[in-house]
């Protein structure tokens, strides 16, 4: 007698998925892994011209099960086009993963990460709108979509910022150099108030049969230099930040049937950093 192992409920064979941001670095690993479990992705993000899908995708671009098209999450007109064209091509969306997202980089302006009572009204409008605004309309838009066609799954991207506090010790050492770093506040809100637009999309598509959940992530190894490399690992209890990889079981799970149970839920990876 052979045994279910289970294995056929990750399958995403037959499926529409959509993943925002596609051209970053999560992105693009969410997109292949959607991919290689049997679903066809639509890339969207701001820049999708042919030398940057070259240079990011290679031929793997060319093979019929990703679609790319320029969209911005922070303009409703730009993701109704993006909806047209993915419905065109191929039908409503069954997975949507909200994964565009706008952090400051450590080399990012002085200002952008100077001391909290001067942060740039400027900056937080600009990453409120992206990674909190944006998730709203893509919601409103490509899970309105799935609701009306009664099945899909929404993945919030999240981050440990979201759910803790940063731990402003890690980039003390930058001040030695001059210039005082810390991560800035716009970042923190914007993640965490993914937290609760994930459980009010829960109850309200409920009865529709469209999941929302989020996604937590701890930080991914992107050469970052080797001091704030040892303060972060020192803070985790697993040691280390992320491989760029390490996070595409968790999608593949949370847009599967493989979760099918799972509502309203935040699934944390991140080395065991919010555990101590
Ligand atoms: N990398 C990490 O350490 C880490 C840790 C925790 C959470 N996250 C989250 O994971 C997600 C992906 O992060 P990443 O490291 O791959 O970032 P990234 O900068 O490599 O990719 C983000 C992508 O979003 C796109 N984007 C930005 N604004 C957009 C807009 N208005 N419309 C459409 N696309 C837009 C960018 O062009 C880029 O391709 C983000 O939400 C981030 O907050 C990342």
């Amino acid at each position: 007698m052979t045994q279910d192992l289970g294995i056929a409920a990750f399958s995403l064979r037959g499926k529409i998925a959509v993943v925002t941001g596609g051209m970053g670095q999560l992105g693009r690993q969410f997109t292949l892994a959607l991919a290689s479990s049997g679903a066809r992705v639509a890339v969207l993000d701001v820049r999708t011209d042919a030398e940057f899908i070259a240079a990011r995708y290679g031929d793997r671009a060319l093979a019929g099960d990703l679609l790319f098209c320029q969209v911005d999450v922070t303009d409703r007109t730009s993701l109704e086009a993006g909806l047209e064209r993915i419905e065109q091509a191929w039908g409503t969306p069954d997975v949507l993963v909200n994964n565009a997202g706008l952090d400051s980089p450590p080399n990012a302006p002085a200002e952008e990460n100077g001391p909290f009572e001067t942060y740039p009204t400027a900056s937080l409008d600009r990453v409120l709108d992206v990674n909190l605004k944006g998730v709203v309309l893509c919601c409103q838009v490509f899970g309105g979509a799935m609701a009306a066609a009664g099945r899909g799954s929404i993945i919030n991207i999240s981050s440990i910022y979201g759910l803790v506090s940063p731990d402003q010790r890690l980039y003390t050492y930058r001040a030695e150099s001059g210039a005082p770093f810390y991560k800035p506040v716009a970042y923190s809100v914007s993640k965490s108030g993914l937290l609760n637009l994930t459980r009010y999309l829960a109850t309200y598509w409920a009865g529709k049969g469209v999941r929302v959940n989020t996604l937590t992530f701890g930080g991914v190894f992107n050469h970052q230099d080797e001091t704030f490399l040892r303060n972060y690992a020192s803070r985790v209890p697993l040691g280390r930040m992320a491989r760029e990889d390490e996070y595409n079981g968790a999608v593949i799970f949370l847009a599967s049937d493989a979760s099918s149970y799972m509502t309203g839920a935040n699934l944390v990876l991140d080395g065991g950093w919010t555990a101590w």
